[in-house]
């Protein structure tokens, strides 16, 4: 099934996800649902806070990316109770944005490279070093599971100019070609 996206506004995209036990109910479904929901929304990326489940999961298909980077031709994963260990590099801007705040991009400084520890779908830990446009991605995805947008890495001038833009993008002021979930209220 295609799962309604929750925009900027739901309290579940502020949330510190949880990490999970291979024994999570439906875990494969959800698995499976998550990547039909990214791909139906024309996503690279898709974090499980943003469907309404606050657990430590986000799926990653970079393949659209690879015009830029021919090695994310196959950068398909699942990530499974994720945790960065290290950030290094020189941080760099790159345009950003965000199925859960339609219609906003921004230049966003991140580090150049990360190490970070994961399960995959089996449950086999691995650890792991990403550079380039794959440590983008997955820092971007990764912030979901804490809680955080990537509106809150812009400077305190951007954050007050866009500011009743997001408020707007809370209320359902945009369009958007997916299903989504905005806050009640
Ligand atoms: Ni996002």
């Amino acid at each position: 099934m295609i799962y309604p996206i929750h925009i900027i506004g739901s309290p579940v995209l502020r949330k510190v996800a949880k990490d999970i036990s291979p024994d999570y109910p439906n875990l494969e479904k959800i698995i499976e649902n998550l990547k039909a929901t990214m791909y139906d929304s024309d996503g690279v990326g898709l974090a499980a806070p943003q469907v309404g489940k606050s657990i430590r999961i986000f799926v990653i298909d970079a393949s659209p990316l690879a015009e830029d980077e021919p090695e994310l031709e196959n950068f398909k994963k699942i990530f499974i109770n994720a945790h960065i260990t290290e950030r290094t590099g020189n941080e760099y801007a790159f345009n950003e944005g965000c199925l859960s705040i339609p219609g906003i991009r921004e230049d966003v400084n991140r580090p150049e490279k990360i190490r970070m520890k994961y399960v995959d779908e089996n449950f086999e830990e691995h650890e792991e070093e990403f550079d380039g446009l794959a440590a983008r991605v997955i820092q971007h995805e990764y912030d979901h599971l804490d809680g955080k947008l990537f509106t809150d890495h812009l400077s305190p001038l951007r954050k007050r100019i866009i500011k009743s833009k997001l408020a707007g993008i809370s209320k359902g002021k945009f369009t958007a070609k997916y299903a989504v979930h905005l806050a009640k209220g």
